[in-house]
């Protein structure tokens, strides 16, 4: 599935927050969307997800769609995933979020199943949300948005809020939901643990002023990125290589191959 937006334009009480943005997002990829504060991030999330009707054209696969068309089709996770928690457990948090869908008890009670197992919360079901640390809540909020089985998410900001080994497990949530052939859309500022992106976009004061691959990304200096400094090793060796977990033996031979 392909989401194209042509010329869209997003304003608040009479303020342009995105200026004709045009770009396109398909399914079985990772959009990083990065750019400071105020640059129009959450905007464009939640225009794309439908939450908000912008000026311009929409397109779902080249038919103009509503902003319930879109809803359908791309789940929008918030910035803060208390905002989204409504159940008294983890199970019935998931559950409310498929309400709408209509599903058998059946269906219902699987498909809960399989996303706490795809975020790995399997085992905290009848947990109270609200004793669960900020990752597991994070990872709650993406579960339950997952249960919708779209073929978008729009995540915003998931990072932020987490301690480092968090934010690694979350990197590989997202990673994960490439690999099952959802479209991620990913506004972050952390950077630092996901691997296998495909596109970086870069906002500024509502425009798109950057959209392409890592390596096309490397050659322009954008002063509001914070550019990990595994980014530059992989400009040095190749973005194959995972330093992180790696140990000097084999980044020793691994360097040695290479020369
Ligand atoms: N509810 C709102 N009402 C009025 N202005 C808003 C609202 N939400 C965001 N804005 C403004 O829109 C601009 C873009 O904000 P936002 O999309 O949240 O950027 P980002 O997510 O990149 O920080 C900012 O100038 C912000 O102040
Ligand atoms: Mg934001």
């Amino acid at each position: 599935m392909k989401i194209t937006l042509n010329d869209v334009s997003f304003e608040y009480n009479g303020r342009r927050v995105l200026k004709n943005v045009n770009v396109e997002f398909e399914t079985g990829k990772i959009y990083i969307v990065v750019g400071k504060n105020g640059s129009g991030k959450t905007t464009l999330l939640k225009v794309v997800s439908g939450l908000l009707e912008a000026e311009g054209d929409i397109l779902v696969d080249e038919m103009p769609a509503d902003p319930l068309t879109l809803r359908k089709n791309v789940g929008y996770v918030f910035q803060n995933p208390s905002s989204q928690i409504i159940g008294a457990t983890v199970e019935e948090d998931v559950a409310f979020s498929l309400e709408i869908l209509g599903l058998d008890k059946v269906e219902m009670q699987k498909r809960i199943k399989r996303v706490l197992e795809l975020v790995g919360l399997s085992g905290l079901e009848r947990e109270d949300p609200l004793n669960l640390s900020g990752g597991q809540k994070q990872r709650l909020a993406i579960a339950s948005m997952l249960a919708r089985d779209t073929h978008f998410l729009a995540l915003d900001e998931p990072l932020s809020m987490l301690d480092p080994p968090s934010q690694r497990e979350i990197s590989k949530v997202i990673e994960n939901l490439k690999r099952r052939g959802k479209g991620v859309i990913l506004a972050t500022h952390e950077l630092e643990y996901l691997e296998d992106f495909d596109m970086i976009l870069h906002m500024a004061d509502g425009t798109i002023d950057f959209c392409g691959s890592w390596e096309k990304f490397m050659e322009q200096r954008f002063e509001d990125v914070e550019v990990p400094f595994k980014w530059k090793l992989w400009k040095k060796f190749g973005r194959e290589s995972r330093w992180e977990v790696e140990d000097a033996d084999t980044f020793n031979e691994r360097r040695w191959n290479k020369f």
